[in-house]
């Protein structure tokens, strides 16, 4: 059978570009359902995009790549179509849009956006082998254990990355990609927990506080949280992005920098008081139990010097730590990486060396901070390639 556009993958990139591409368009997925990242996302709400969306909150070995696409389809252009349907949403914090009921809402709206285009959507179905010959992409696909050959001048890699392969993700878009000619940067799991040896934490899992996290290439301040094998939490989903094996990261316990005079102030009204009782007004008492301190939790207040104090919020605003490692794909929210995009066009999504062949949303070496910019760049790179077509 014979298409304008193949699409591989029915995720959110993959529906968006279908919705843009005109009639003649085929979209292929193995799954049983399109856009099954974005009905568990956001804890079933979806983060669909950030109200701050900038080039600045996306990783790439070519910064400058996200920008064209970004500004084309931008945060505004997504809440816009939202609008349209009717599906309610709500700012939980930092500019991250959630929809106030549910994130199949989004699924049904790419739904209906591709079936308005005229698009065909084949699910259950996996793809045998693709080769180009004559300007076309002939694309073997398994659909119900039948053969089909399909084919297009146009084929669109939306398969996404590597992250989570319980929820059917695999590196089809990279080796296709690589097949023909495309170059590949490094990949490797982002957003996504840190572990730490002999589950140094597993005793504070569940205690949560709100810190500065940092390394020598990024910082943030957002809540980190202690699970049973390491460390999770917005912080540290963030930071993350910006880390590699066997690098150091430090936590400022005190972001807001406020322990200092609280402890002083609270020696001259209240000496007697035990400095784990003062330190559990800041911080949560069983993470007070749990830190490096330069005299012991039980001593009075009244009897620390100034030197000591600062000594004490100096280790609790740089508390350096080392993660053994990383969860890993099983539950990374993204993958860092991908597709060069330096054999892209920025515009259009395209490669440079075989007209017809596009790679659009996460397979692409365009990575987003976690708070809704992961979406925004499937939305805007499907939207390049879907109208560039
Ligand atoms: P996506 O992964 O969405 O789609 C790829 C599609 O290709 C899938 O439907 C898959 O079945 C299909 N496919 C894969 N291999 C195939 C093969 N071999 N043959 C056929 N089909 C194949 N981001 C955000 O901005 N806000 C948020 O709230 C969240 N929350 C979130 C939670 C969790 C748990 C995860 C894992 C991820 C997020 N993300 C997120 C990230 C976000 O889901 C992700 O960046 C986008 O879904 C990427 O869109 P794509 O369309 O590129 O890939």
């Amino acid at each position: 059978m014979r298409y304008t556009t193949i699409i591989l993958g029915a995720g959110a990139a993959g529906m968006m570009c279908a919705a843009h591409a005109g009639p003649g368009t085929l979209v292929v997925d193995h799954a049983r359902a399109p856009g099954e990242k974005i009905r568990i996302s956001g804890g079933g709400r979806c983060n669909f995009t950030n109200m701050g969306a900038t080039p600045e909150n996306f990783l790439s070995a070519n910064p400058h790549f996200c920008k064209s696409a970004l500004a084309r389809y931008t945060q505004w252009d997504f809440l816009d179509l939202v609008g349209r349907y009717g599906i309610a949403w709500h700012e939980k914090t930092l500019g991250q849009l959630f929809c106030d009921g549910r994130a199949t809402q989004i699924v049904q709206m790419l739904r209906d956006e591709m079936a308005r285009a005229g698009a065909e959507l084949w699910l259950a179905t996996s793809v045998a082998g693709v080769r180009h010959a004559d300007g076309l992409f002939h694309v073997t696909l398994d659909r119900d254990g039948q053969r089909q050959d399909v084919s297009a001048p146009n084929l669109v890699l939306a398969t996404g990355g590597k992250s989570i392969p319980k929820m059917g993700a695999t590196g089809l878009a990279y080796d296709i990609a690589q097949q023909f000619g495309l170059a590949m940067t490094e990949t490797r799991p982002a957003l996504v927990p840190f572990t730490f040896p002999n589950d140094r934490f597993a005793d504070l899992s569940g205690v949560a506080l709100p810190v500065r996290l940092s390394n020598a290439r990024a910082s943030f301040d957002e809540a980190m949280l202690f699970t049973h094998r390491g460390l999770s939490g917005p912080s540290v989903l963030q930071l993350s992005s910006y880390w590699r094996e066997g690098e150091e990261i430090v936590a400022d316990l005190d972001p807001s920098g406020a322990l200092l005079q609280l402890l002083r102030d609270t020696r001259q009204s209240e000496g007697r008081r035990a400095l784990r009782t003062v330190l559990a007004r800041a911080l949560p008492a069983r993470l007070v139990e749990a830190l490096p301190t330069p005299v012991p939790l039980d001593a009075r207040l009244a009897d620390q010097s100034d030197a000591t104090l600062e000594t004490l919020v100096d280790g609790l605003r740089s508390w350096h730590l080392t993660p053994s490692g990383s969860e890993g794909y099983r539950t990374a929210e993204v993958t860092l990486g991908g597709i060069d995009t330096d054999g892209l066009s920025s515009k259009t999504m395209e490669s440079k060396a075989l007209p017809g062949l596009f790679a659009i949303g996460e397979a692409v070496d365009v990575t987003g901070w976690l708070g809704g910019y992961n979406f925004q760049w499937a939305w805007s790179s499907g939207h390049a390639a879907g109208t560039a077509i």
